[in-house]
């Protein structure tokens, strides 16, 4: 399928979940969400269909996958720049129902607990959306990371810090090297998993995601050991699987 149609299967997915669970204020649906540019065409869409009331987000809580240390909310490079931006701004969703982790908190590792614990205290994610790195990575769980490790602060390797200075106007010495990211422990906690993945620049971290073996320098290879773990992939991304 192609890119567009990798965000509309993908959102409308998401709001069928929503749906069935018939979340309210109680009992709230917990969703994790990534940034980037694969799923802006999801974001697009499910905006779409919270305008036409198909799916409502007054009962959904949020819990994005990561930020980068040092920016702070209002700069447009952000994590919660981009959430309120392409999201948050054009749906029902109250405001005390939105988490991202805080770039500028001081102790690091304070704000990674408080993270996790305040997922632990919705009983856990219910559907943890993302995308991945051309190293395949999950979250900012760079090559390497352990596949039990939890919400930390993690230096970002020279490949993403090179992918990703396209949104620093192409200059890498803008990019953070640090970011607060959940662990892929954190990840494979949730209910299910559903990755979005599009552009012949996944191909290989695809094919050594669900081909090869679990592995940690893959670390998308970890989707593997998860009961409910959904890839959807353009045709594009899938130019590398034998
Ligand atoms: C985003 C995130 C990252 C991205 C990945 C792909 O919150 O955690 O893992 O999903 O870097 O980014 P794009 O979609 O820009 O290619």
């Amino acid at each position: 399928i192609t890119d567009k149609n990798v965000g509309d299967w993908a959102a409308a997915y998401v709001a069928k979940k929503i749906n069935e669970f018939k979340p309210t204020k109680e009992r709230p649906f917990v969703l994790g969400l990534p940034t980037g540019g694969t799923p802006l065409e999801m974001y697009k869409r499910l905006i779409q269909l919270n305008k036409d009331r198909i799916v409502s987000f007054e009962n959904v809580v949020t819990f994005n996958m990561d930020e980068y240390v040092g920016l702070t909310p209002d700069n447009d490079q952000s994590y919660h720049y981009y959430m309120h931006h392409n999201f948050f701004d054009h749906i029902n969703i109250p405001k005390e129902n939105i988490n991202i982790l805080d770039g500028m908190a001081k102790n690091y590792k304070a704000e990674c607990q408080r993270y996790e614990e305040k997922i632990k205290s919705y009983g856990g994610i219910h559907l943890f959306l993302g995308g991945i790195g051309p190293d395949g990575h999950i979250a900012f769980n760079e090559p390497g990371s352990s596949l039990s490790s939890r919400t930390r602060d993690k230096e970002l390797t020279m490949d993403t810090i090179i992918a990703n200075s396209r949104f620093f106007g192409g200059d890498i010495n803008k990019v953070p090297r640090l970011a607060l990211t959940v662990g892929v422990g954190t990840i494979l906690d949730a209910k299910e998993v559903l990755i979005m993945v599009t552009g012949a620049n996944k191909s290989r971290a695809l094919q050594h995601g669900v081909e090869e073996g679990v592995n940690h320098m893959w670390t998308i290879s970890a989707l593997q050991l998860h009961r409910s773990g959904i890839i959807v992939s353009d045709e594009a991304a899938c130019s590398e699987l034998k």
